[in-house]
């Protein structure tokens, strides 16, 4: 049977808004980023906001993304763009007083708490702000939508309404999502395909350190971390990171190592502790916290087939300490000698720091951005570095020891069992 196409009354649409252009004569839209005025935002956005654009905080409840969008809102206006905050959840005397504490009371950034979608829109044609946050869209809803409020129909509905409206005016629009630890609340993940950015905000609680990364941004790289902590005066940028994560470190105990890794393009010295124990369960426990536990494996079975030393009757506990996470290969080496470290109850040096990816076969692997990384380490005054063997451009005062493999560093280290 023959298929007829194009036959049938036209559909009733309007002439096409869209003009085909020569790409040469197209205005890159990723070259207008704003500033935001925090830097560690800019640093993550790859220099700030695209006018038009829709970003999505998501976070669990109570991590900050309340604190940091009034912030980020309160420094706009401060110089003078017209800004929007829409509170679902608080009320305008509930924002005011956390203003005050966060120092965001100015003249352009006006407060309305509201949760119906067409009230909403009413507002942002009253204000016309430049940018305006909603917190959270799962507080939003649509009267003429059947669904509830908070169902998934709501908030992705509510969401494309505003990414709509975010395209028509050239507005910035800040959306807030909870998430919580299983994942997902109705709502965040489904409106990730929607908008143009999606952040995630985290940390540790019990520190205040926060990390702030992109999962999804139109506009640029998703390498960078944002690192900010948390004070009674709201967020602040993180002046010395590697200072921060290494602030509690005692020195003299086994089971502790410092690596020299990298989160983006920034260097960053993190203290690594295991701590091997004898296992009374059939199959010993494997805990680790801020470090790839499939790479923890990984380096057990390196350390007991190309090292000679086995764990496998043991528990092992391996982290990442400060509330930092490394995903980062260049960790391998610190780990495996942490490691190494607690079942033989030999500190490494309080001056060492290490750096290295170690292959299936003991090997130890170059790395990326090895300069950064060592110059950090001097800067934070450690003396040596054990490395792999090709190691170049190495920074004035720090003595380097090369390393061929994994047996070659534990040995350097003074870590090897007897
Ligand atoms: P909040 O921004 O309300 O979190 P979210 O919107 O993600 O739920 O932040 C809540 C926590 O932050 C709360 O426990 C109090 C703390 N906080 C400070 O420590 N300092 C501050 O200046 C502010 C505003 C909040
Ligand atoms: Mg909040």
């Amino acid at each position: 049977m023959e298929e007829v196409v194009g036959s049938g009354p036209e559909p009733a649409v309007g002439p096409p808004e869209s003009v085909p252009t020569p790409i040469g004569e197209v205005v890159d839209g990723g070259a207008d980023a704003r500033p935001t005025g925090v830097g560690e935002v800019d640093r993550v956005l790859g220099g700030g906001f695209v006018a038009g654009s829709v970003t999505l905080l998501g976070g669990e409840p109570g991590i900050g993304k309340s604190t940091l969008l009034l912030q980020l809102v309160g420094a706009a206006a401060a110089r003078g763009t017209t800004s929007l905050y829409v509170s679902g959840e608080e009320s305008v005397g509930q924002v005011r007083g956390r203003a005050d504490r966060l120092g965001a009371i100015h003249d352009s950034l006006w407060l309305v708490s509201e949760t119906s979608l067409p009230h909403i829109l009413d507002h942002l044609e009253t204000v016309q702000p430049e940018i305006v946050v909603i917190d959270s869209i799962q507080t939003l809803y649509d009267p003429t939508l059947s669904s509830a409020p908070g169902s998934v129909t709501q908030v992705r509905e509510c969401a494309s309404r505003l990414v709509g409206y975010a395209k028509r005016h050239g507005t910035t629009v800040l959306l807030v999502g909870h998430v919580t630890k299983e994942g997902t609340l109705a709502g965040p993940r489904v409106l990730e395909h929607v908008v143009d950015t999606v952040l995630e905000f985290d940390g540790d609680r019990h520190h205040g350190l926060r990390l702030l990364r992109a999962s999804k941004h139109r506009f640029g790289a998703t390498t960078e971390v944002g690192l900010l902590q948390m004070e009674g005066s709201g967020l602040v940028t993180v002046e010395d990171p590697s200072g921060l994560f290494l602030s509690d470190r005692v020195t003299g105990v086994s089971g502790s190592a410092v690596v020299a890794t990298v989160d983006g393009n920034r260097p960053l010295l993190v203290e690594v502790q295991a701590l091997v124990a004898n296992s009374n369960l059939a199959t010993p426990r494997r805990s680790a916290q801020g470090v790839d536990s499939g790479r923890l494996a990984m380096l057990l079975a390196v350390l007991e087939r190309r090292c000679g030393i086995t764990v496998s009757g043991s528990d092992v506990y391996a982290l990442a300490v400060g509330g930092a996470r490394i995903n980062d290969p260049g960790a391998d080496l610190a780990v495996a000698l942490a490691v190494a470290s607690s079942l033989t109850g030999q500190p490494l040096g309080d001056d060492v720091a290490a750096v290295g990816e170690v292959g299936l076969g003991g090997e130890l692997r170059q790395v990326s951005h090895l300069d950064r990384r060592l110059s950090e380490a001097a800067r934070m005054g450690f003396r040596r570095a054990i490395v792999p063997q090709a190691t170049v451009n190495v920074p004035a005062g720090l003595e380097v020891l090369r390393a061929p493999t994994l047996r070659a560093a534990i040995a350097l280290a003074d870590v090897a069992p007897a």
